[in-house]
Formats: structure tokens, C-alpha cells, sequence
């Protein structure tokens, strides 16, 4: 009985540590099963980024800042791009910095999470 109650004990210890050291960052969290994911594209993510995220993000307009204006950057960069826009508007890291352009919707950031949920897909 005694080595029962111990093991269970250990168990419990193990589940929450697996637990508290399971990494959770913007893209992982409340992740659905696959067969409920939407499709996105990169057209459908890179549209919405050409409206919000330019001309700063885009080298071609003259920005100066990380490109976000091709597939690998985006896809390099998409946590902290959802980590961004997430944030508090009045957050200094807010983007698109200073609201200088249209924030994203919270359908939008969706968008962004279920493309990296879906495997990055081209088109
Ligand atoms: C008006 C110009 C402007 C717009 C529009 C803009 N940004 Fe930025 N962005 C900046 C500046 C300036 C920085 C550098 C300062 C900082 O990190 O906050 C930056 C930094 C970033 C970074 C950090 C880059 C890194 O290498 O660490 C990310 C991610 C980012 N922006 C995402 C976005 C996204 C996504 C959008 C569109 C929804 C956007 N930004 C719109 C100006 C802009």
C-alpha cells in the first residue's frame, strides 16, 4: 500500500514536471486536432502582412527594418510577428509600430497561427 501511495506520488511529480517544462510559445498554445485546421497559404498570410506591415518590413518600399516580405522570413520570424501583434495596442512593441498601419483582426492572427499549424503551406 505504502510503495503504491510513493509511486503515485512520483508520478504526479513527473507529469508535472513533463508539464512545466513543455515549451509554450504563441504558435503552439491551443493548438486544435489537425482535420479542424483550416487551410491557409502564404498568399492569404502575405496579403494581409503587404496591408499591415508595409512599407517598413519591406526592403523593396525602402524599409529598413527585419524584411517580412518572403516566404522564409515570414515563416522565420512568425512567432515573434504573433507575439507583436498580440500585444496591448499601447504596448511599445505593438506593431504595426505606432498603428501607423491597420492592426490585425483577431480572425487575422488566427490565420497567422492555423498557416504554422498547417505546416507553412506555399499555395
Ligand atoms: C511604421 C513602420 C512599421 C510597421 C507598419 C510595422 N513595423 Fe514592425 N517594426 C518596426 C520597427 C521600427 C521595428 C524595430 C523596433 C522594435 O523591435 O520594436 C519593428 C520590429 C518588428 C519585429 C521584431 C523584428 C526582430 O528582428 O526582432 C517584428 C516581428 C515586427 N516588427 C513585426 C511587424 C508586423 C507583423 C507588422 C505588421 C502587422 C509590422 N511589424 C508593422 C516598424 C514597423
Amino acid at each position: 500500500m505504502r510503495t503504491n501511495l510513493l509511486a503515485l506520488s512520483l508520478l504526479s511529480l513527473l507529469a508535472l514536471l513533463t508539464f512545466a517544462c513543455t515549451p509554450r510559445t504563441a504558435i503552439s498554445t491551443e493548438r486544435p486536432p489537425a482535420e479542424d485546421i483550416p487551410v491557409v497559404t502564404y498568399a492569404d498570410i502575405s496579403s494581409i502582412l503587404d496591408r499591415s506591415c508595409s512599407p517598413c518590413h519591406y526592403p523593396d518600399k525602402q524599409g529598413r527594418v527585419t524584411p517580412l516580405d518572403n516566404y522564409k522570413a515570414v515563416k522565420r520570424h512568425l512567432a515573434t510577428v504573433i507575439q507583436r501583434v498580440e500585444l496591448p495596442q499601447d504596448d511599445p512593441g505593438f506593431m504595426p509600430y505606432e498603428l501607423k498601419r491597420e492592426a490585425l483582426s483577431k480572425a487575422e492572427i488566427q490565420q497567422l497561427k492555423n498557416w504554422a499549424w498547417g505546416g507553412y503551406r506555399k499555395g
